[in-house]
């Protein structure tokens, strides 16, 4: 088995990226790409599984591509394209589904959540697409896939697909077992105004929520407006116990100053929270706004974009051509 290690992710191009996201994942992306080749990767056939409007569907794919550069993630260093210009993903998700079963994907927390008490109107592109997640991720013989807490169930279906197949087909250490790579301080970004609720593109008011491309201004009232506490900080983690917003806040403000919450909590203790709001929008201010600024730029010029995913595409082909040739050979299709 080649120990060749290498990075894989996908982001959905829905629109409106956030803080939860960038935080949760992104950041993750360009730190790696110093460490392994990397891939990453805009999904655009996982967005289909819900309805989308084409046009709205292209503009989202070239501005999730911006965010991707507006971040960091270098186009010399790491492939950046979109999924559905690769044909290898479809094909081999054709293989995974006769490969995953039905009371593997029964589990999945995140279809149910979904679809709720209307699972029979559901597509049923949704419903196998963690097969789907599997293919990008085992078409390139992934090692590593940076992923925000959510998609953990997701990925640990990923390796019992890995491990059937490379039984089934008697190939031992074929496909790698993909291992999780989800950032420890800051899992899970929640909401602004509700701290049990995971910030998300989807709830309505717009203050629960930083978006990349919030302009100072907005930064700045949505901080001010966030939910924290009446009492001041407290040194301590315990005492944050039942006050999910204020822990939340602090979290924000410690992972973007990159110290522990235990040091934030030394350094604020017996501070009203509006001092915290006041560094924490400072912080987000410096950090936030110039990748929106810089999304916003890029989107301006959508051929360059075209130009990045079509090259990319091109890189991701090569690898991904080589390794479905060994895989329709291991299956026995010629
Ligand atoms: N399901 C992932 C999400 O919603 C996106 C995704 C698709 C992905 N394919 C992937 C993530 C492969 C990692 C690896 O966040």
């Amino acid at each position: 088995m080649s120990k060749k290690k290498l990075a894989f992710s996908g982001v959905q191009p829905t629109g409106n990226l956030h803080l939860g996201n960038y935080l949760g994942a992104l950041k993750n992306f360009v730190s790696l790409q110093q460490e392994m080749e990397s891939i990453y990767c805009v999904v655009d056939l996982h967005a289909i599984t819900i309805f989308q409007n084409p046009k709205i569907l292209k503009n989202n794919t070239l501005e999730t591509t911006s965010c991707f550069l507006a971040m960091g993630l270098d186009p010399k260093k790491s492939i950046i394209f979109n999924q559905s210009s690769v044909s290898g993903h479809a094909e081999l998700a054709w293989i995974l589904n006769c490969v995953s079963r039905i009371g593997w994907l029964n589990r999945m927390t995140q279809f149910k959540d979904k679809v709720g008490s209307n699972k029979e109107k559901a597509s049923v592109g949704l419903y196998i697409y963690p097969n789907l997640m599997a293919a990008d991720i085992l078409l390139y013989k992934a090692t590593h896939v940076p992923v925000g807490a959510d998609q953990k169930q997701h990925l640990e279906l990923s390796r019992d697909i890995a491990q059937k197949f490379n039984k089934d087909f008697n190939c031992e250490n074929f496909f790698p077992l993909p291992e999780p790579l989800i950032s420890k301080n800051i899992s899970r970004v929640m909401s602004l105004r509700d701290g049990l609720k995971k910030m998300s593109k989807s709830e309505e008011s717009d203050y629960s929520r930083i978006n990349l491309k919030d302009s100072e201004d907005e930064i700045t009232k949505k901080i001010k407006k966030a939910k924290s506490d009446s009492a001041s900080i407290p040194d301590n983690l315990k005492s944050l116990n039942g006050k999910p917003e204020a822990l939340n806040l602090l979290t924000l403000y410690s992972e973007l100053s990159n110290q522990t919450l235990e040091k934030v909590l030394a350094e604020m203790s017996g501070k009203e929270y509006s001092f915290l709001k006041k560094n924490l929008t400072e912080l987000l201010i410096e950090q936030i706004c110039p990748v929106g600024k810089e999304i916003n730029k890029l989107m301006d010029d959508k051929s360059y974009l075209s130009s990045i995913l079509r090259e990319g595409s091109k890189k991701a082909q090569l690898i991904a051509e080589d390794n479905l040739k060994n895989i329709r050979e291991k299956v026995g299709l010629i």
